[in-house]
């Protein structure tokens, strides 16, 4: 036969259009998508189904100490199976540098440990925590070059913040390497103090974390980033984005033409502070930073999903076990500001929005398709190879079952937290047969696939993060006294 694997009679979707097609396989590629294809040595019937890119998850922790020095709950084995369950076939997780290490070998830390357990492909964000002069001046363009085309930083945390004039110097690494840099933008000078505040006066409830995180630090932190990106003409990805200000500052941004982009996460749309607000430590369970917000932020959320503002979904997969390993290392009765931060996302994230998108009919299926799957893979630079149903492309698939209702457990999960924040919630659609490269990873509920058999995606920053080419007037020779300063 001519094809591998043919997928018979469903409804595929890209970001513009829904069609009933067959999609044909050979190898590793989709070689053909259109009516009466065949044969092939394998058909799987997808009438009825929905035919869907693989999702691309672009921001997960996975097998990453903590700031606090705290590992997460996953491997790369469980956390990419727990992907695959979930309709996510590519994965962008983190390379973390902390203070004193040197990036090159947290890269090689990094790669030896996703080889050894990934089953989906994955790429990875450099996370820069110790900016020296060998980091931006010897490991980093080399590692850019080698195929790690995006840089992360944190505005706030102990021992991972970034201030703001080596954050200008890695803007400006950034630039100089064409990668795309991304952040975790809050106050951290609010936070800290609002933490110390609420502890000194005895607030020391999970509850009083989302307190801590004010609303405010957030927008504050997005602008002062605008700002010091627009100064060096560097195109940024603004993490997590949480609260109306925080939507608001990034349209007035892109507003003025700046290239900055910007992501939510599923806990930020179905989540509310409310949700940390429960007996005992229990709310711990629902602490991640930022935290969830409010009912009128999640509305702002999906407004600024629908014009645009926000481009992609990722889950923000972090995950602790409500236990002495994870979240409740200090004790059963820590304080919130003894908790790890972090929830476990990468398997609800496409469910969740399945059900809102697509069978609540918020937003619809294209933008579905496009937030979660085909947005992130072209702003990092994955695109046309991942993200997207067409000739050429990898046979990343997920087959969708929109009938199919379930009810949220945590013993449904597969991967190592323990727990689901989403637990209990009936939701409509499942993804039922999940492809990476061609192989058929996830069928009938079970996984077929080794770990180490996914690949690490090598890639330039490419589009996304190519400057805008227009310098503002401070670093514009011809307006400031012919001073060349990028
Ligand atoms: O609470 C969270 N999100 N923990 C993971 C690290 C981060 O801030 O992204
Ligand atoms: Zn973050
Ligand atoms: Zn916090
Ligand atoms: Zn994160």
């Amino acid at each position: 036969p001519a094809y591998d694997l043919i997928i018979r009679g469903g409804r595929v979707a890209t970001t513009t259009d829904v069609f009933e097609a067959d999609v044909a396989i050979a190898g590793e590629a989709i070689v053909a998508v259109g009516r009466g294809l065949g044969p092939a040595k394998r058909e799987i019937d997808a009438r009825g189904k929905l035919v869907l890119p693989g999702g691309v998850d672009s921001h997960c922790h996975i097998e990453q100490l903590s700031a606090a020095g705290i590992m997460n709950a996953d491997t790369f084995e469980s956390a990419t199976t727990s992907a695959a369950f979930g309709g996510t076939t590519s994965v962008i997780s983190f390379a973390a540098q902390h203070v004193g290490m040197q990036l090159g070998q947290v890269l090689e830390d990094y790669h030896a440990l996703a080889r050894r357990g990934a089953v989906i492909d994955y790429a990875f964000h450099m996370i820069i925590a110790d900016p020296t002069k060998e980091t931006l001046e010897r490991d980093l363009p080399l590692l850019i070059r080698q195929g790690h085309g995006s840089i992360k930083i944190f505005m706030t945390y102990d021992r991972l913040k970034i201030d703001d004039e080596p954050l200008l110097d890695i803007l400006v690494a950034a630039r100089e390497g064409g990668a795309m840099l991304c952040a975790h933008a809050e106050n951290h000078g609010i936070i800290s103090w609002m933490v110390k505040r609420l502890l000194a006066r005895g607030y020391s409830h999970p509850k009083y974390h989302a307190i801590s995180h004010a609303r405010f630090s957030e927008a504050e932190a997005f602008n002062r980033l605008i700002g010091m990106a627009a100064l060096v003409d560097q195109p940024i990805m603004i993490f997590h984005v949480s609260t109306a200000e925080g939507a608001q500052t990034i349209r007035d941004a892109r507003g003025q033409g700046l290239k900055v982009f910007a992501e939510t996460c599923p806990q930020y749309l179905f989540l509310t502070a409310d949700d940390l607000d429960k007996p005992g430590a229990e709310g711990a369970k629902w602490m991640c930073s930022p935290p969830p917000r409010r009912k009128d932020d999640q509305e702002a959320l999906w407004k600024a999903l629908a014009l645009g503002d926000l481009q992609t979904i990722s889950s923000d997969h972090a995950p602790y076990r409500f236990d002495e390993t994870g979240k409740l290392r200090a004790g059963p009765n820590p304080n919130f500001k003894q908790v790890a931060n972090g929830l476990p996302g990468l398997e609800m994230r496409l469910p969740l929005l399945f059900d809102a998108m697509v069978s609540k009919g918020q937003l619809g299926l294209e933008k579905f398709v496009e937030l979660t799957a085909t947005a992130p893979a072209k702003i990092y630079n994955l695109h046309p190879r991942k993200g997207s149903i067409a000739v050429g492309a990898d046979a990343d698939i997920a087959i969708w079952d929109p009938d199919r209702r379930i009810t949220v457990t945590d013993a449904m999960m597969h991967d190592l937290a323990g727990y689901t924040p989403f637990a209990g919630r009936s939701l409509q659609g499942w993804p039922v047969t999940v492809l990476s490269r061609g192989r058929v990873i996830v069928e009938s509920g079970k996984l077929n696939a080794s770990p180490g058999s996914g690949r690490f995606l090598a890639r330039s920053g490419g589009e996304a993060a190519k400057p805008t080419g227009r310098l503002v007037a401070d670093m514009s020779p011809e307006q400031n006294f012919g001073a060349k300063l990028l």
